[in-house]
């Protein structure tokens, strides 16, 4: 067990309250992974102070040498990754092959953002008027609250951090209080990468107590956020008093379409990884599955029979193919939703209870669990579960598939296994979602491409590649009039 603390103003500190609180692992809860402050305002204040005193320097240095640090720290990542994928696992519960690829995730969106040091591109155009060039760059925003998940405690962080900083940012840095070790170890890579002390900043504790003193605090420039749709309005609400631009990532009720064309193997391999991945816990997991009638019961045999073969246990186990919920609340929810299924009237195929034995006593493990009959109006088709539970929907055709996909109110990812052209092709042209796979798992977005969605489960940003280096900086137009005289835009170039 480790003692861990915030880094504020370059300083590895207690928090104000000068109170812990335990990090466990959830496959056995009786482990203890670490002790984190228990960090309240004071703490974001001063945070933030460090933050805001930090950002002249840091503004100043150019782009290109920020990205080298970054590579750095990508580097140090790529050192450690089975050691931290190991820490991960332990806080979080994934198992070892997923925790790999969270931490594969953060070294390729590393390497990606050192090397958008050298590009932060923008736009020239022409002038209007002789004598005249117009142009624009990218400038930092100032202090970047950054608010993650546990789900994925590196990658994340990763994906809003490397990019906040590339674009000049300072950052203040509050994780999710199930996994902040893997955060506190992030944060020690960017400082052995050469990152100035108090340009990165964490500060651990609760939603309430650090989250929102963050989203409130004057000096906090711009927001990032992944989490529940829920918090995520509050967040906008909180943001939007004061102007401050806020990219949100939120929930969502992604869906797998089979239609009857479709390899159904492929398909099952596809749908298996994508709603028991991570124990359901994904924004991006399916939580929806619609088949085609045609192929409804073949499929759902099929899909029964793989489900109930796979092996729940510690994720560090290489047989195990299902980790535990994250914590108790989360297990809790997942029974709740799971009886609501049944009293609404959907048929439990397969799961429905807690996993019993012995080499799961101590943790929050729960079956994969399958739902048949399942109606678009029924509540397990509407509201994002976050966890291992699959609703099965049926439809006569592609265009039914894609309205019942569409009948929601989130829009994050979404997929669709076909071999016809013209299916794969009505659903990139009428699913709304901000991300659309023919042939694959709604799970699995690259870090170089634009991540987010529709509807409810953002506000019209993207992370991911190119787009989030948008978010992360203001643009500066400039005009440079070199014909020395006064020249009117509109009027000296008329008649
Ligand atoms: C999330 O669940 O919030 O596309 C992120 C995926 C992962 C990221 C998921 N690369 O499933």
């Amino acid at each position: 067990m480790e003692t861990y603390y915030n880094h504020i103003n370059g300083e590895w500190c207690e928090s104000k309250t000068g109170e812990q609180f335990e990090n466990r692992n959830p496959a056995d809860w009786n482990e203890i992974v670490g002790t984190f402050p228990k960090s309240d305002k004071r703490d974001v204040d001063a945070a933030v102070k460090a933050a805001c005193g930090a950002f002249n320097e840091w503004r100043l240095m150019p782009a290109p040498k920020r990205g080298e640090i970054i590579k750095k720290a990508g580097d140090l990542l790529t050192e450690r990754k089975e050691e931290l994928a190991r820490l991960m696992t332990r806080e979080m519960g994934k198992v070892l092959t997923e925790t790999r690829g969270d931490m594969q995730e953060g070294i390729d969106t590393a390497y990606y953002a050192a090397s958008e040091g050298r590009r932060l591109f923008s736009h020239t155009a022409p002038s209007e008027l002789p004598n005249k060039m117009n142009m624009s760059f990218r400038m930092p925003v100032g202090v970047a609250g950054i608010i993650t998940p546990w789900n994925f405690p590196m990658a994340i962080p990763t994906w809003k951090i490397f990019p906040a900083l590339v674009c000049g940012n300072t950052v203040v840095f509050k994780p999710a209080s199930d996994t902040p070790a893997t955060a506190a170890e992030l944060v020690k890579i960017l400082l052995e990468a050469g990152v100035p002390p108090r340009v990165i900043n964490i500060v651990h504790g609760t939603g309430s107590a650090v989250g929102i003193p963050i989203v409130e605090h004057p000096d906090i420039n711009i927001i990032s956020f992944t989490g529940s749709s829920a918090v995520g309005k509050v967040i906008a609400e909180k943001a939007g008093r004061q102007l401050k631009r806020v990219s949100l990532e939120l929930g969502g009720k992604n869906a797998q379409i089979v239609m009857d064309d479709a390899d159904l193997d492929l398909a099952l391999e596809g749908v298996i990884w994508g709603a028991f991945g991570t124990t359901g816990q994904r924004c991006t997991a399916t939580s929806r599955l619609i088949l085609h009638h045609a192929i409804y019961d073949t499929f759902l045999d099929m899909l029964a029979a793989r489900t109930q073969k796979l092996v729940m246990g510690s994720g560090l186990d290489p047989d195990v193919h299902v980790g535990p919920l994250v914590n108790a609340g989360q297990r809790d929810i997942v029974e709740h939703y799971v009886e609501i299924g049944k009293k609404e009237g959907a048929r439990l195929v397969c799961g429905g209870e807690r996993e019993t034995s012995a080499r799961c006593a101590n943790g929050f493990f729960y079956k994969p669990t399958v739902f048949a009959e399942v109606t678009p109006s029924m509540t397990i088709a509407r509201e994002e579960i976050f966890g291992p539970v699959l609703s099965v929907l049926k439809a006569v055709s592609v265009e039914e598939a894609i309205a019942i996909l569409n009948n929601t109110v989130y829009g994050l990812s979404s997929s669709i296994y076909t071999r016809n052209v013209n299916n794969a092709f009505k659903a990139v042209r009428d699913i709304e979602a901000g991300i659309t796979y023919i042939n694959g798992p709604t799970i699995g977005a690259e870090c170089h491409m634009p991540f987010g969605g529709v509807k409810e489960t953002g506000n019209g940003h993207r992370e991911g590649g190119w787009s989030v280096y948008e978010f992360f900086s203001e643009i500066k137009t400039v005009y440079v009039d070199f014909s020395g005289k006064l020249q009117r835009a509109q009027i000296d170039n008329q008649g």
